[in-house]
């Protein structure tokens, strides 16, 4: 049998309890073991008059019983002195029943001053009032409980109560607001919408119905209501003859009436009123949240271009099972997205790479010799081709953004992502899984270099509140999490985010506001905005190739994670990892909280001996790559000038040791000139063999060629017609070989870094040998 609800130390205060409902619940807390506080201004039911002896009357009544009371005889207007009288009798105040009422029903026209700012004064200020003495005490003691009376004529109008129903729906206001701030304080704040025989309702309801109607039917709600047992808060109930429903806001799935380039007009309104007023499908609304995820949803929609007969304000997806064959196999459209070394690095920092760890150097400073970028960077643009409005646009669903979580992410590497390139990412749903408490929607992303596969993500998306249509709960296609190992981790890695980490990271491109502004992550239910799951996800996957790859991007194969809580950005991330062969489990907590959110992850490695077997990719870890990338990109707006004056094609053979480690070709021969990895295409007229530590030295001036010896070795292959360098080169030059050699080397790479040099130094170079036929020099 359940347990009798108590009130044994608790006390109350009951206002308006000389009669009707007010004496009803007093009575029953009394009866339960509370202390009651029994307040009546005993006045008319109009509010005209006092007396004690309403009060005095339950007093005595409860006392008889063998309750505990006190009276006071206050208005609620003087609610501080009302909760002084249960400080002073009792010693503190737990739960408060704003219930004093009175009635100046008219026509609305004939509504006077008086009549409206009574009402108003008695239920609404009054409320306030005696609410409001009582909070801090409430608080303190983390524990409350708040009964706020309002009435089904102020929920749905009554002709002549045109003050009344305002009074009472705004009690619902002031119920709800304070169910949200008292919240974290264990106060939990509740409306009623009562119908009980009365001397209030005497005049209203038929006489047998006053009598069947008893007070005695509504207290039991407010008693339960009250009890610390009790988790409801922010709730309305209309209740009476023994009978409690529950009341809750209901809104249509509504229309979009805007596109992003025209104004909104009435007509677009008139257009879609039947869709707007249609409850077909309608969503409950449960918090501001939700109210304002809409809006926001409705406005990226707008943004993106969205439909105008597109439905953004859905409920968190309105699929049945037979929709979601729809869905699954759903292509988004492609999206294509350049990057340059900025971004890898700006991400890079994003996750935490910083110089304070000079091996990750590589991953934030372009002029590394070994400069990578970091494998997870790979989620970067995958994650973009699925948030740009695509997921609203899924066939069969309809998505709430606003109900969306990031459960989970996956992520394997096919090549080493480049420091910079243009990528193609190609994305589907894959499957979608019902797991009663929402949808898991697995978005599967491939990013392609031209046909060439570089990485694929798969996204799992949690819808909340949506599962339930009975879909299945599993699928091959999901890459599964797993379980960590069961003893203590192998290696632990700390990081302190910093205070701007989220700031930082969502330069990467997710601008959710949720991760940057208070309002917003207060309206979403945080403190203050949180930093992005991805963001932790990079921190996590840095650690294990830190500890366990030596920062070789190539040996990152996969990772896989699950997001279970959120970080805030200043918290210090700690990621515990297991190595079980090439597969390395791990998980990551706050610090400072113990709190895991990451859970169940793993990043799979590439052997190293499976690394160190390969032939490595011809240009990897050059320095003089990036030099040649440069010339690359600085000829590309000089191109076609500089061909006009050279009309020569220099193919490079940069050395690594003993062999020949990258080739080079440099053509400014043909239309606007070429920058390429590997020999010319035709024919070189110039071949420079040189070292990459040799070459770096040149560009960098801190080796001067002529001086060097052996430096380089040059070919000029073909007969190179005067004027090489056209009419650039009138008179300069000597003749003499190793001299103007090292000058054009010289000028070549000076090239690479200041075009504007080239023009200068290249005079006095090549022209020397341009009345050769071949030549071949050792500097
Ligand atoms: P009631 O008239 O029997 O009780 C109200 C009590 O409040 C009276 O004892 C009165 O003296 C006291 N009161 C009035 N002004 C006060 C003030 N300024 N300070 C302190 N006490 C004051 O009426 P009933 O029916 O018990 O109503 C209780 C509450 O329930 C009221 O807020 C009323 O508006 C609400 N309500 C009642 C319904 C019903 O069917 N009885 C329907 C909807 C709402």
């Amino acid at each position: 049998m359940a347990s009798t609800l108590r009130f044994n130390g608790r006390v109350v205060l009951v206002t308006g309890a000389g009669g009707g409902l007010g004496r009803a619940y007093a009575l029953a807390f009394a009866e339960r073991g509370a202390s009651v506080v029994v307040n009546d201004l005993g006045g008319d039911f109009t509010g005209v008059g006092k007396g004690s002896l309403a009060a005095d009357k339950v007093v005595e009544e409860i006392r008889r019983k063998g309750g505990k009371a006190v009276a006071n005889y206050d208005s609620v207007e003087e609610g501080e002195k009302i909760v002084k009288t249960a400080l002073d009798a009792f010693g503190r105040i737990d739960i408060v029943i704003n219930n004093a009422g009175i009635l100046r029903d008219r026509s609305f026209s004939r509504i006077s001053d008086e009549d409206w700012d009574k009402i108003q004064r008695v239920h609404l200020r009054g409320s306030f009032l005696v609410t409001r003495a009582a909070w801090d005490h409430m608080k303190k003691q983390k524990f409350g409980r708040i009964i706020m009376t309002s009435s089904a004529s102020g929920i749905y109008g009554n002709f002549g109560q045109a003050n009344y129903c305002a009074a009472k729906l705004g009690l619902l206001g002031l119920s709800n607001c304070l169910a949200v701030e008292g919240k974290k304080n264990n106060i939990h704040c509740n409306t009623i919408a009562p119908t009980a025989g009365s001397r209030m309702t005497q005049s209203i309801l038929p006489e047998d119905l006053v009598e069947a109607l008893k007070p005695d039917y509504v207290a039991p709600l407010v008693l339960w209501l009250c009890h610390e047992s009790c988790e409801e808060n922010g709730g309305l109930f209309e209740v009476g003859a023994g009978w409690i429903g529950k009341l809750r806001w209901e809104r249509s799935l509504g229309a979009l009436v805007r596109q992003r380039t025209q104004p909104m007009t009435p007509e677009a309104v008139k257009a879609n009123w039947t869709k707007i007023c249609d409850f077909d499908n309608a969503t409950k609304p449960k918090s501001i949240q939700e109210s304002i995820g809409s809006i926001v949803e409705a406005l990226n929609k707008i943004n993106s271009g969205g439909e105008v007969s597109a439905n953004p304000t859905s409920r968190a997806t309105s699929a049945t099972t037979s929709e979601f064959a729809r869905a699954i196999g759903h292509k988004f459209p492609p999206l294509y997205s350049s990057y340059a070394e900025l971004d890898t690095i700006m991400y890079a920092l994003g996750v935490g790479a910083s110089i304070k760890e000079p091996k990750d150097m590589k991953f934030i400073y372009e002029g590394s010799s070994d400069f990578s970028c970091l494998p997870t960077f790979g989620v970067i643009l995958a994650q973009k081709s699925i948030m740009n409005g695509g997921l609203a646009e899924i066939p069969g669903l309809s998505i709430n953004l606003a109900k969306i979580l990031h459960g989970e992410q996956y992520l394997e590497l096919h090549k080493p992502i480049p420091r910079a390139g243009k990528l193609r990412c190609e994305a589907i749903v894959a499957d979608i899984l019902d797991k009663g408490s929402g949808l898991v929607i697995l978005v599967d992303v491939y990013t392609y270099s031209g046909e060439e596969l570089i990485c694929y993500n798969q996204f799992s998306i949690f819808v909340v509140g949506s599962g339930g249509s009975g879909g299945k709960r599993t699928s091959d296609k999901a890459k599964a999490a797993v379980a960590i190992p069961n003893r203590p981790p192998d290696a632990v890695l700390t990081d302190t985010t910093s205070l701007n980490q989220a700031a930082l990271y969502r330069l990467s491109g997710d601008w959710n506001p949720l991760h940057i502004d208070p309002n917003f992550a207060s309206l979403a239910g945080f403190d203050k905005p949180i930093l992005h799951g991805l963001c932790t996800f990079g921190f996590s996957a840095r650690h294990v190739l830190q500890q366990f790859a030596d920062n070789d991007v190539s040996r990152f194969k996969a990772i896989k994670v699950r997001f279970a809580k959120p970080v805030y950005p200043g918290q210090t991330l700690q990621t515990e990892m297991w190595k079980e062969g090439n597969r390395i489990h791990f998980q990551t907590k706050v610090q400072e909280t113990g709190g895991i959110v990451i859970s169940n992850a793993y990043v799979d490695l590439v052997p190293a001996s499976a690394i160190s077997a390969k032939t490595p990719s011809e240009g990897a870890g050059l320095q003089s790559t990036l030099v040649f990338e440069e010339i690359g990109r600085r000829l590309q707006g000089i191109g076609e000038e500089v061909v006009k004056k050279v009309r020569a094609v220099f193919e490079w053979h940069i050395t690594k040791g003993e062999n020949t480690a990258a080739k080079w070709t440099i053509d400014l021969k043909t239309g606007s000139g070429k920058v390429y990895q590997g020999p010319a295409k035709g024919s070189a007229d110039v071949t420079i063999t040189l070292s990459d530590e040799d070459f770096m030295e040149v560009v960098l001036g801190k080796l001067d060629p002529q001086k060097g010896s052996p430096l380089c070795s040059v070919v000029l292959q073909v007969p190179v017609r005067p004027p090489l360098f056209g009419d650039m080169s009138p008179g300069l030059g000597n003749g003499e070989p190793e001299r103007t050699l090292g000058q054009s080397l010289q000028g070549l790479t000076s090239l690479f870094l200041q075009s504007s040099l080239f023009i200068g130094t290249r005079n006095k170079g090549l022209r020397a040998y341009s009345q050769q036929n071949t030549y071949k020099a050792r500097i």
